[in-house]
């Protein structure tokens, strides 16, 4: 190169620099910490970053769903513009729908048609396409392949056969010495994830779905007592006493490090359950949940969706940050690396992902129960607070079902009112 070319070169990589820095802005998003969310998140974000000459600070937000929103709420309703872009739950387009941009104008009919069109549906609130799907959720059972062997234990179809797995196994490792094995854990923490697990014991016996799509409660019924009464009843015998104040991440915790034999929770829990270091690495099973009787099985459909604030002084820049993230690059490696369900039902075929995460080849034909927060709207909060309570006053014996669904019935219409 002779020395004017260099010096026409320095010149225009200097005036290159000085643009992109000159256009550099910092977003703030809000993101999950569950498990590997806020490592990846951080990851993601700087891979963007470092593409578009921008900064991102990602914030740690509060682990239960519940007190992410509640510090969500306190930040929109002051109006602040401090953050740019919200990691928002499936359960709440409908409830944050008036602080959040309309991002359609945003994304490309290309990158909305490879969505899954369901969560499209979710998130589009008076015509307004409220948040982008980030990544999907469906209740699973956890099982450890090894001690199903050991005990000539079939994988459970029905929740009485996953119990009685369950006591089978525990007696065994016991026996064996294992004082602290417990033979089922899952989320009974008074909290929205109770809300899940709740609604999938009753669901998948044919009691219904609390509120149905009309709007009617129909959580007081024989079916929803027997289940949540059935669940009562084997604390102490196969959960841990301590089970009613377990989110996702402790129940994850006591069956990664190889005291119990059966898990409910999100798939999250697979790619770390196989991390080097993990006591059960190697040896997790996962299936579809169980079913009560006369009932069929079903997962909860959860999920996370990325919007941007209505209050962010960068709506385009933070707009862009969430089509990349959203988009098939970082949901295929969020699907690798951590077992985040892609909500790009394509990515479900994909050799890498199924590799990866086996499993992910029988969840897309399966059809997950939604809670009812499209139906109750802004007041979902209320309704599922009310609803995981009552099963929280049941499974810590406070209650029986019957009587905790009959208060309940009364509490969710007072809610609803004249209507939701
Ligand atoms: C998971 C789900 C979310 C649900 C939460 C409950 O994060 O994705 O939808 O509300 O668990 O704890």
């Amino acid at each position: 190169m002779t020395a004017k070319r260099w010096f026409v070169f320095v010149l225009s990589l200097g005036l290159a620099m000085g643009f992109a820095l000159a256009q550099g802005v910092t977003i703030t998003i809000a993101c999950g910490a569950v498990g590997q969310e806020l490592e990846l998140c951080k990851e993601e974000t700087a891979a963007w970053a470092a593409k578009t000459g921008n900064k991102v600070t990602v914030l740690e937000t509060p682990q239960l769903t519940n007190d992410r929103q509640g510090f969500y709420q306190q930040q929109l309703a002051a109006g602040s513009s401090d953050i740019d872009i919200y990691q928002i739950d499936v359960i709440y387009p409908g409830t944050l729908a008036n602080f959040m941009i309309d991002l359609k104008p945003y994304v490309s009919a290309d990158e909305l048609k490879v969505q899954n069109q369901g969560i499209i549906a979710n998130n589009t609130v008076g015509g307004k396409l409220v948040a982008m799907p980030w990544f999907t959720d469906g209740g699973v059972l956890y099982y450890r392949t090894d001690l199903m062997k050991k005990y000539g234990v079939a994988v459970p179809k029905t929740w009485t056969e996953l119990f009685a797995a369950a006591k089978k196994i525990q007696d065994g490792e016991r026996k064996a010495g294992k004082k602290d094995f417990y033979g089922f854990v899952f989320q009974g923490n008074a909290y929205e994830g109770l809300t899940c697990d709740a609604l999938e014991w009753i669901a998948s016996s044919g009691g219904g779905t609390i509120i149905d799509a009309s709007g009617k409660v129909t959580i007081n019924n024989a079916k929803a007592a027997a289940i949540l009464d059935l669940v009562a009843s084997q604390i102490k015998l196969v959960s841990p006493p301590a089970v009613t104040t377990y989110d996702e991440e402790k129940a994850r915790g006591v069956f990664q490090s190889g005291n119990a034999a059966f898990m409910r929770n999100w798939p999250y829990a697979y790619s770390l359950g196989n991390q080097e270091g993990s006591a059960v690495k190697g040896k997790i099973g996962v299936a579809p949940l169980p079913a009560g009787p006369g009932g069929s099985n079903v997962g909860t459909l959860g999920g996370w969706q990325l919007a941007v604030s209505k209050f962010s002084k960068n709506p385009k820049v933070a707009a862009d940050l969430v089509r990349y993230l959203t988009g098939r690059e970082v949901q295929k490696e969020r699907a690798i690396k951590g077992s985040f369900q892609p909500t790009i039902p394509d990515l479900y075929k994909d050799a890498d992902v199924l590799k990866a995460v086996p499993f992910f080849k029988d969840l897309a034909g399966r059809q997950p129960v939604a809670r009812p927060s499209t139906v109750t709207g802004p007041k979902y909060g209320e309704v599922s607070a009310a609803f995981w309570s009552a099963v929280h006053d049941v499974l810590s014996g406070k209650s029986k079902a019957a009587a905790a669904l009959a208060a309940l019935e009364k509490k969710l219409n007072q809610i609803k009112g004249s209507g939701w």
